[in-house]
């Protein structure tokens, strides 16, 4: 597969990995509505939040949206990652893109997005599917960094959104009217019967296309629309398909043309004649078409790539949500999204009770429709949105979340809530040791996503070493005295006493803990492996 390179590459490829886990501190002050509903707001730069993400959310998300910084060269956007190689530090400047002539700002925005969209893809679920706007600035370089992340087998499409109604009469060149959005499964279908992989829902049908469906004939299975007899074939490709059909009233013989046959083979036509479907019109049409009815068609309409602003809203839509949501000082945020776009994306790429990840959230417009579309359908939808600018998010996101949560002049009150969230210190200090105040369900989060790559099948009440069964083993954690005092630090140490207060289990046990006084012959005589923290918590 060709592969793009560009400065700095070699010195992202990995970063991902090393980037270290934060703890997630939430702000009860910030938090809003109910907070069971499962949504968070996250400040902070994504590439450490999502880091700090990943032990609880790996695999669990069906829908991720992205709006990264286009890379215009008009904007200021910050690249503020922690990355020390020298190679990086050359090319990386904290304000990249402010201004347009900077010959390696499309380097610079590469190595921004990498590791980004490597950590990205560990939240999606084998289901699951990732939709990013772009525009033409980045476009080429974005196609061929995700087929390197996702894998070319995994694109699924390039929408092309409408933003704009009316043309910039003073562009250089054209008018810009466009952008797009580039769609990635998780694993897309090969074929049409391939079992796995994404799948894309139905769009609802609207009431516009139902209208099309009439009843002339009063046929008693309803309302049904008519369509062509032929298909796109020729006489020489299809000769089973070029025959002659006798017309039911003139009973003149009529023969396709034989550059485009009809549809049906002989016998399918005579099953449409003997069902009534075929339509010669009120007169005496010369030529038949077909009768599609309403009851008949699918549940909704297949989605295409070619999204008009009556289908998603455009910019000036965006900007007028967005005046409703937030305070008129708070005005200055220049570039959201409508929320019929992002409402179009989950009708596509989310289920009624899907977890929706967006990264860059500026305005909060991915969880202003995920709370409206929850509301229109009863849905359990749930969102993580990641922003990284203290102002944006306080003012800006968490307001218009508020606003959207609460209620505010014509805005509806469409329930839910979320929980604001800061990140905290990394749970690993300097030197390697747990940092001091982390709580056994953090650090239990941590170990159970180490050890098996997933979440925490439920969050720990801090009650039980055991943190879950994963492919028949038993993964426990002795950390802060979790079993009381057995002695022995509190119960941090494995010893007899310590094993017969373990929760029972058959098969074969991993037990963290701070040391272990059984000999190698007992613990293989039990089937444990012991992994001493904090050295043995290796998560890749
Ligand atoms: C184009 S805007 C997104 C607009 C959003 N879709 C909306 O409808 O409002 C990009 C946002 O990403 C934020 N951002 C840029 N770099 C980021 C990073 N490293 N981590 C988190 N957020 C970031 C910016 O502050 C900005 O608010």
């Amino acid at each position: 597969m060709p592969t793009l390179d560009w400065i700095g590459k070699k010195a992202v490829l990995n970063h991902h990995r090393v980037v270290p886990y934060h703890l997630l501190k939430c702000d009860q002050k910030l938090s809003v509505g109910d907070p069971g509903s499962g949504n968070l707001l996250v400040q902070g730069d994504n590439l450490l939040a999502l880091k700090a993400l990943l032990p609880y959310y790996a695999g669990r998300v069906k829908c991720i949206y992205i709006d990264p910084p286009y890379n215009t060269g008009n904007e200021n956007w910050v690249y503020n990652d922690a990355v020390n190689s020298p190679e990086i530090r050359k090319w990386l400047g904290r304000v990249v893109g402010a201004e347009a002539e900077d010959l390696s700002r499309h380097d610079k925005w590469l190595c921004m997005m990498y590791p980004r969209l490597m950590l990205l893809r560990e939240f999606l679920r084998s289901d699951g599917a990732i939709f990013v706007s772009i525009d033409d600035g980045e476009l080429h370089h974005l196609r061929a960094l995700m087929d390197e992340v996702f894998g070319p087998r995994n694109f699924i499409a390039t929408i092309v959104w409408q933003k704009k109604q009316s043309p910039q009469n003073d562009a250089i060149n054209l008018s810009d009217m466009h952008d797009y959005l580039v769609v990635y499964a998780k694993r897309a279908k090969q074929n049409r019967d391939d079992p796995h992989g994404w799948n894309r829902n139905l769009l609802p049908r609207e009431a516009t296309q139902d209208a099309r469906y009439s009843n002339p004939d009063n046929d008693p299975r309803g309302p049904w629309t008519s369509a062509d007899y032929t298909c796109n074939k020729t006489a020489d490709e299809r000769p089973n398909l070029f025959y002659a059909i006798t017309h039911p009233v003139t009973r003149e013989q009529v023969w396709p043309s034989r550059r485009r046959v009809w549809a049906f083979d002989e016998a399918g036509h005579e099953r449409n004649v003997r069902e009534n479907r075929v339509w010669w019109g009120p007169g005496r049409r010369t030529r038949p078409r077909v009768k599609k009815f309403l009851c008949e068609v699918r549940e909704g309409v297949v989605p295409t790539t070619w999204w008009t602003r009556e289908f998603a809203g455009d910019n000036q839509e965006a900007r007028r949500e967005l005046r409703a949501a937030i305070a008129d000082e708070q005005l200055d945020f220049q570039t959201p999204k409508p929320a019929r776009l992002v409402k179009r994306i989950l009708e596509i790429a989310a289920g009624k009770d899907s977890l929706v990840l967006d990264s860059f959230a500026g305005s909060g417009t991915t969880g202003h429709a995920v709370l409206g579309l929850n509301k229109a359908d009863g849905g359990s939808r749930r969102f993580i949105l990641v922003e990284m600018e203290e102002a944006i998010c306080q003012t800006v996101t968490a307001q218009r979340l508020t606003r959207a949560i609460e209620g505010h002049n014509d805005l509806p009150a469409l329930g839910g809530g979320f929980r604001y969230c800061r990140l905290g210190p990394t749970i690993f200090d300097e030197t390697g040791n747990i940092r001091a105040g982390v709580t056994f369900g953090e650090l239990a989060a941590h170990v159970y996503f180490a050890e098996t790559g997933e979440p925490l099948p439920k969050r720990t009440n801090g009650k039980t070493p055991l943190l879950g069964v994963h492919n028949s083993k038993a993964i426990y954690l002795l950390f802060n005295g979790v079993l009381g005092d057995r002695s022995a630090g509190g119960g941090n140490v494995l010893t007899s006493t310590v094993l017969r207060a373990l929760p029972a289990h058959s098969g074969p046990r991993i037990i963290y803990g701070e040391g272990c006084r059984l000999g190698p012959a007992r613990l293989k005589r039990e089937r444990i492996v012991f992994k001493q923290i904090p050295y043995g918590i290796k998560v890749s």
